[in-house]
């Protein structure tokens, strides 16, 4: 029995075993580090059905849910009040309606120019900074975390505190107690300053929040903290590791690059390409079977847990022609790097803008960008739960 999670070798390629998965047992059993089992699924159809059907739920907290922390203990609890994303029908629909109006396709355009700002500030500032920079210092991590801050009304400014946190908290290694303490240091740090938007509520998102939820008469910061916590993890670390990885993509398909550049039409499809591709958020995706249910000619039992691997999923030659190859004109928009179904990521209108843009204005404004390492000697992030790479040093 394969023992889960496997690591990536190659920054371009899932696990080798992926592939003899999805081909020969694409519904099985895998050891998991705390000696458990869970099943892995690994065809587009199979992610698809699973991630959308309500046998299979999203509660986190459950002590049977998959957990592949190396230390095999609990993932951890407290009382924090849970977030849209362990939860499931009947309150995820309320929870994640509550929230869908600041991330429509209309509310995210209307945030485009201050996105263009902040992106061409942070290459004014790299442009006219030493050689090489890291891109992930310089760009990738600030772009997304700037754009989540602002809509939050979190102050910029404390960065440093909640990207270091986010960073332990994810990766795998870091002992349970310490990714207790960092989970706590945030949700601290957030519920105070909720609690000071609590007289006037600002126009932001949580002093929206708060003013909709008085008017509904179910104001709780508990809820809103964990909302706020979710929002600031899940926006800035995954769109971050996107850019850094889609430059990469770029600057190994030169003739891709080209294109790109030549044609800022395309670049909504190769961003669907860069997602597809590199599928950084991949095991995470994971369901407790709550019902008896067939997939794929294999029971299911209650009970028993379910990794979804998206990453997987994104290279079967069922859902995607010659699924190896980087092709930024092939369609690609059924890719699963967002998850599917009811929890399919509330933030992608939001992760789609800024990579549209962070890639438009890094090809126009620095055409002669390339690697000052080789690839071979990058950092990447085999040891955290979202892929990415931890620096980049690049020059022009
Ligand atoms: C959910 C990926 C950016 C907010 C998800 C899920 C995935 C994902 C795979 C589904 C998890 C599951 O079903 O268990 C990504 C990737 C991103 C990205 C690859 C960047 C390239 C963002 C951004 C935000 C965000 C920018 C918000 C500011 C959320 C939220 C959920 C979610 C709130 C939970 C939705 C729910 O449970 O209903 N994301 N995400 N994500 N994402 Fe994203």
């Amino acid at each position: 029995m394969l023992q889960f999670p496997l690591v990536r070798h190659c920054p371009y390629a899932p696990p080798e075993e992926y592939g003899q998965l999805r081909e020969k047992d694409p519904v099985t059993r895998v050891r998991l580090p705390d000696g458990r089992e869970s099943w892995v699924v690994t065809r587009h159809e199979h992610v698809r059905q699973v991630l959308n059907d309500p046998s299979f739920s999203a509660d986190r907290t459950h002590a049977d849910f998959p957990n592949l922390a190396p230390a095999g203990q609990p993932l951890p609890r407290d009382d924090s009040a849970p977030s849209m994303l362990t939860m499931d029908p009947p309150e995820h629909g309320p929870a994640r309606r509550a929230v869908l109006g600041e991330f429509t396709v209309r509310q995210i355009a209307a945030l485009r120019p201050r996105m263009q700002q902040i992106v061409d500030e942070r290459l004014d500032a790299m442009l006219a900074g030493p050689r090489p920079a890291d891109l992930v210092e310089e760009l990738s991590l600030p772009v997304p975390s700037m754009v989540i801050c602002e809509m939050l009304g979190v102050p910029y400014a404390d960065h440093d505190f909640f990207q270091v946190n986010t960073a332990a908290m994810i990766k795998r290694e870091t002992p349970q107690d310490e990714r207790r303490a960092a989970f706590g240091r945030v949700r601290d740090y957030l519920d105070e300053l909720i609690a000071g938007k609590e007289d006037a509520p600002p126009d932001d998102l949580l002093g929206r929040q708060i003013r909709k939820s008085r008017a509904g008469g179910d104001y709780d910061r508990r809820s809103l903290v964990s909302l706020g916590f979710l929002l600031l993890v899940a926006g800035h670390e995954t769109t971050a590791n996107m850019i850094s990885l889609g430059t990469l993509a770029l600057l190994g398909n030169p003739a891709q690059m080209d294109a790109l550049r030549a044609d800022p039409a395309r670049t909504l499809g190769a961003v669907e390409e860069m997602l597809r591709y590199f599928t950084i958020v991949d095991t995470v995706v994971a369901r407790l079977c709550v019902a008896d249910t067939e997939v794929g000619g294999v029971t299911i039992r209650a009970g028993e847990g379910v990794l979804t691997l998206g990453q997987a999923a994104n290279r079967d030659p069922e859902a995607f022609d010659e699924p190896d190859a980087f092709d930024i004109g092939r369609p690609a928009r059924h890719h699963v790097a967002f998850g599917f179904g009811p929890h399919q990521c509330l933030g992608q209108n939001l992760a789609r803008a800024e990579l549209q843009i962070v890639f438009d204005t890094l090809l126009r404004r620095v055409p002669a960008l390339r690697l000052a390492t080789p690839v071979e000697e990058l950092p990447f992030k085999s040891d955290a739960a979202i892929y990415g790479v931890y620096h980049m040093p690049v020059t022009w």
